[in-house]
């Protein structure tokens, strides 16, 4: 069983290389960012009340999110393994986060860190925005989403460094050379 968390900034390329990982290591994903879309598409109660807080760029509210990654363990989504994407997002969901792998018995072996200069994200979210339009990404939207990121989410990066957990990948070149460091981090902790 393989535990990996996959983060960075907005932009920095989570969801692609979360895609092509899932595959090559044979383990499920979750981000918490598709299922909040796919709730506030789907119009449920989880949607209806993070929608605001996704349009305007902040973090939803913990017990929201927590609760969609409490299930996808209930419901043994991650039989070989996880793949995090977008959680945790600050100190609460890490400690939220442990007590569900110690509950479903299962453990983290790295967390992948995407890096990459702040002005490369907002350029590739805006040509994103051309494409998907999502609502989040115009470019206030985008902004406020990096100050979220320095003020909440560089905390868990902090913690799980701590742990010597973090495998920092730089997240500049292609999608395939991004994914070939990635794959190299990973293959270390779990060959
Ligand atoms: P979330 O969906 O997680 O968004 P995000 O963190 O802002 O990140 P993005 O999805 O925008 O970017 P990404 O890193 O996945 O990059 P991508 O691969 O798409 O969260 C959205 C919102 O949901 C949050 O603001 C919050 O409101 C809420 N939320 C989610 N999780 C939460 C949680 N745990 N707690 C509370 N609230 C939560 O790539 C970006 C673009 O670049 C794409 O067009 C891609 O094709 C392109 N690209 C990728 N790699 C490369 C490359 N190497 N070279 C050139 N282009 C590339
Ligand atoms: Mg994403």
């Amino acid at each position: 069983m393989t535990g990996l968390i996959i983060m960075g900034p907005p932009g920095s390329g989570k969801g692609t290389q979360a895609k092509q990982l899932a595959k090559q290591f044979d383990i499920a994903t979750i981000s918490t960012g598709n299922l909040l879309r796919t709730n506030i598409k789907e119009g449920t109660e989880i949607g209806h009340q993070a929608e605001d807080f996704i349009q305007a760029g902040k973090i939803v509210p913990d017990s929201l999110v927590d609760a969609l990654v409490d299930d996808c363990f209930h419901n043994g989504h991650f039989e070989h393994g996880f793949l995090l994407d977008g959680y945790p997002r600050n100190i609460a969901q890490v400690k939220t986060l442990d007590g569900v792998l110690n509950r479903y018995g299962s453990a983290l072996d790295l967390v992948l860190h995407l890096h990459l200069d702040e002005e490369i994200v907002v350029s590739r979210i805006l040509k994103r925005a051309e494409i998907e339009g999502r609502d989040d990404d115009t470019e206030p939207v985008i902004r406020h989403r990096l100050e979220v990121y320095e003020k909440q989410t560089k905390p868990v990066l902090e913690e799980y460094k701590s742990r010597n957990l973090v495998a920092d990948i730089a997240a500049d070149g292609t999608v395939s050379e991004v994914f070939a460091g990635l794959c190299e981090a990973v293959k270390a902790v779990t060959s």
